[in-house]
């Protein structure tokens, strides 16, 4: 038995009528706006404190039965429309030994940074099952535990991204040592990213085996680069992750912050869904990616800590803005901040449910 109430129950979607979410990412007209949010299962929830434990989240994220409990804590909660996976974007790299741990409050820290040619060697191929078969158990049990109806999203971090995180050492404001290698030796760019890029496509190949039926792809500090650098840099790459799980068959989600001059170029890279951030309007946004393309977003997260009436009327100004537009995931800006009130949240998802 589903160990949270079958959305299909309390939806009157018949048992094999898509999911609400995958029929938004493909554009098809539903009888609901979808909603889920990006770190919706963490720290703003008592529950995953409760849980959660000591050390760093590396091993939380090695314990498929606690990493599969913490994924449904918001599904149960909030009846979103999608879970995703309790993971993070450095576990590949730090399965295959390259030496980064994600510091409370900080995020990941890299014991030796990416500085060279000779640093290559520490980016060998993933093993998915013999390097993250615990990811892959997580999967499995939520493909056996979630409703049908909500789907669960696999994800990997951008090859662009990760190097951001491998050569600055820790999370950066400027870039500036990612910039400088990027612009200054640009054949190792290259080779740094197309390791980077073959362990996102094996990595996503291995959760959509294994159940997950949607990935998104973090590209959290691509707006960090002009769009000529991205376009040269970046975007050949991020299209290689996107082509070579085309044949998956599961909606493709491409997500950055603060890349409203990179929409119509990441909306280009192979996707379903073009993640939006809160500062540019979804009507807008609209215009900048192709037709066909969905967009997901786009609350500004910080908003939530405003009155409800406040909150509410964000939350209107984007449905209103998506225009009745089939294909739109209603999702925040960018992530869910540990402070916020998971009460605040539960009313967005109802909201947008009963208006969206
Ligand atoms: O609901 C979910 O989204 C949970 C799964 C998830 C995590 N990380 C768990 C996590 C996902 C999808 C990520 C992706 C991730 N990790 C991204 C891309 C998304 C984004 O926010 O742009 C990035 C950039 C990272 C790297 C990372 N990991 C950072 C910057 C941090 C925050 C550090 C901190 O302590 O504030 C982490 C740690 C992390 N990953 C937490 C969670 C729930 C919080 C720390 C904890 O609970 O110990």
């Amino acid at each position: 038995m589903p160990v949270v109430p079958d959305a299909a129950a309390t939806t009157h979607a018949s048992a094999n009528e898509l999911p609400a979410f995958l029929r938004a990412c493909r554009s098809q007209p539903g009888d609901r706006v979808p909603v889920w949010f990006m770190r919706q299962a963490g720290r703003s929830l008592p529950e995953y404190r409760a849980v959660r434990g000591e050390g760093s989240i590396l091993d939380a994220i090695a314990k498929p039965d606690l990493a599969a409990e913490i994924t449904l804590q918001p599904v149960r909660r909030y009846g979103v429309d999608a879970a995703i996976l309790y993971s993070d974007i450095v576990v590949p790299i730090a399965a295959i030994g390259f030496g980064v741990d994600i510091a409370p409050g900080i995020g990941p820290v890299v014991e030796s940074p990416f500085a060279s040619a000779a640093d290559l060697d520490r980016i060998r191929p993933l093993d998915p099952e013999g390097d993250t078969g615990y990811v892959l158990e997580t999967v499995r049990i939520l493909a056996r535990e979630l409703p049908r109806q909500v789907p669960l999203i696999g994800f990997a971090g951008a090859p662009f991204t990760v190097a951001s995180y491998l050569i600055e050492g820790r999370p950066s404001r400027d870039y500036a040592k990612t910039k400088a290698l990027m612009l200054g030796d640009e054949p190792l760019w290259h080779a740094l990213m197309e390791r980077l890029t073959d362990l996102a496509v094996v990595s996503l190949r291995s959760q959509v085996r294994a159940g997950a039926r949607a990935v998104q792809l973090f590209d959290s500090w691509a707006g960090a680069l002009s769009p000529g650098d991205y376009e040269r840099y970046v975007l050949p790459h991020t299209t290689r992750v996107f082509t070579e799980v085309a044949d998956l068959g599961v909606p493709r989600i491409h997500f950055g912050v603060a890349t409203g001059e990179l929409l119509g170029l990441m909306s280009r890279a192979g996707v379903e869904v073009q993640g939006v951030d809160w500062r540019v309007p979804l009507d807008l946004a609209r215009t900048r990616v192709p037709a066909g393309v969905a967009l997901q977003g786009n609350l500004d997260p910080a908003r939530c800590f405003a009155p409800w009436d406040v909150v509410a009327d964000g939350v209107r100004d984007v449905l209103a803005r998506n225009a009745g537009h089939p294909g739109h995931v209603f999702n925040l800006g960018h992530g869910v901040l540990p402070s916020m009130d998971p009460g605040v949240l539960a009313q967005i998802v109802d909201l947008v449910h009963a208006e969206g």
